[in-house]
């Protein structure tokens, strides 16, 4: 897969990271081979950024309140959303002491390919809306840290642009659409595009209710109201950008014509083209036409691990798509060791939902996750400075994992073991 040309090789002072990181410059480079081959976007914008949450406000000062509460919010109480953060508040960590850390090496194997930390970017949908190809940016910020990106099916670039345009290792996460021939198309054109894995969402049989979205006036297809007019005349220079070149489309739906749906099945304007009497019979047909790695995405219970993996799959996702479908649904990070437990030892399993520092990537790990997708941080990143604030947000995560990593006397990814943390009622 061809990768986007990138300027020359980095040297020294890749901006604040290396100062904030101080005696973590040694660890750091051996963490990042695969960053070190180009020069990192930088942006006034993210400079004094030092957390996710930090690029969090920046994104929030620059978007409509409808835009932003869109990529930020969950569902009804989001009551699942914040508990997918109060969760790895609750685990604490059990560091070692007297090991030599003076070098950290971050690599692992995600799907049977090495990634420069054990992170890939998940799947999220509509991202021009936050910023104009902001897709692109954060497949690029990926491709230059090395670790996989998920392009989204209702992602505001084609599956194609995302392959020329960024490269880099690839999955493509497909919803399944109430058109059968389309969503086979859309595996098809993933296949060819070179994509390395596909990645099926199943929590997502109708749309969460997403309140946020029905007060702000929010839907996809986007539509002007009164009340939001209002609110993005607030935010000029987005308001001028979505008038002088248009309203992003979804590029991936480009002559969908979806069936018609029952009104019970839309919670929300997200959710309204996909098909809820999908279930393991047709993930099996799935299995048996896709060839390469299969991931399942939304998985919490250890039973339905147990089937996916008798199914054959190659990976799944303790996912609750970040708090915004089913409200009160169990945290990930709670969900994630039985999932463990039941299928561990045989397939790799990764956990989304509330990553936003580094050691959180330590606790999911020590509790036996093989890696973390991370979805609205480097949304945050895109939304605040476009490549730059994604790339801004990796390089947080990273550089916190590193000095997590050597807090903790754990030099390797592979040292990460369940001794290393310990759920304290006292941290809830
Ligand atoms: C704005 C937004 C759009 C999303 N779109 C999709 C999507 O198209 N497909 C999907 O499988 N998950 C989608 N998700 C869920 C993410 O893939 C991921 O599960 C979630 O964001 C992880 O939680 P986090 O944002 O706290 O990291 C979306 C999440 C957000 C915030």
């Amino acid at each position: 897969m061809s990768a986007a040309p990138r300027p020359e090789p980095a040297t020294e002072g890749r901006g604040e990271l290396a100062t904030a990181a101080g005696s973590n410059e040694v660890a750091t480079a051996v963490a990042t081979e695969a960053a070190k081959s180009a020069v990192p976007p930088r942006s006034r914008r993210t400079a004094r950024a030092f957390s996710i949450e930090d690029l969090r406000g920046l994104a929030r000062r620059r978007l409509p309140r409808a835009v932003f509460d869109f990529f930020d919010g969950g569902s009804e109480d989001e009551a699942t959303l914040r508990d997918n953060r109060a969760a790895y508040q609750r685990v604490r960590l059990m560091p070692k002491v007297l090991v030599d850390v003076s070098k950290v090496d971050t690599r692992t194997t995600l799907l049977g390919a090495s990634s420069s930390l054990p992170i890939a970017i998940a799947p999220t949908g509509a991202v021009g809306f936050g910023w104009r190809g902001g897709d692109v940016a954060i497949a690029r910020a990926a491709a230059a840290f090395g670790i996989p990106y998920a392009l989204s099916t209702s992602a505001t670039a084609s599956i194609e642009r995302i392959a020329s345009e960024a490269g880099g290792c690839l999955w493509f996460q497909c919803y399944i659409l109430s058109r059968r021939d389309f969503t086979l198309g859309l595996i098809e054109r993933a296949r060819v595009a070179g994509y390395e894995a596909l990645m099926i969402t199943v929590d997502l049989a109708v749309g969460g209710k997403r309140e946020r979205d029905f007060r702000n006036d929010f839907s996809i297809p986007f539509k002007f109201t009164p009340k939001n007019v209002l609110d993005f005349a607030t935010r000029p220079r987005w308001a001028f950008d979505m008038l002088l070149k248009g309203v992003p489309s979804l590029e991936n739906l480009e002559g969908f014509t979806p069936a018609a749906t029952s009104a019970a099945s839309q919670a929300s304007s997200v959710g309204r083209n996909y098909d809820p009497s999908f279930d393991w019979d047709r993930l099996r047909e799935i299995r048996d036409v896709w060839k390469k790695k299969l991931i399942v995405k939304g998985i919490v219970r250890p039973d339905d691990a147990e089937r996916a993996a008798a199914l054959g799959v190659d990976a799944v996702v303790v996912s609750n798509h970040g708090g915004r479908q089913l409200d009160d649904g169990i945290a990930t990070l709670d969900a994630l060791p039985g999932v463990v437990a039941a299928i561990g030892d045989r397939v790799p399993v990764l956990v989304d939902g509330g990553v936003r520092r580094g050691r959180d990537v330590v606790k999911a790990l020590a509790l036996g996750a093989t890696g973390v997708l991370i979805g609205r941080a480097t949304l945050y990143g895109a939304c605040a400075a476009g490549e730059a604030g994604a790339y801004r947000a990796i390089e947080i995560l990273r550089e916190e994992l590193v000095r997590t990593m050597q807090l903790c006397g754990v030099p390797r990814v592979s040292d990460i073991t369940p001794d290393l943390v310990r759920h304290d009622v006292r941290a809830a």
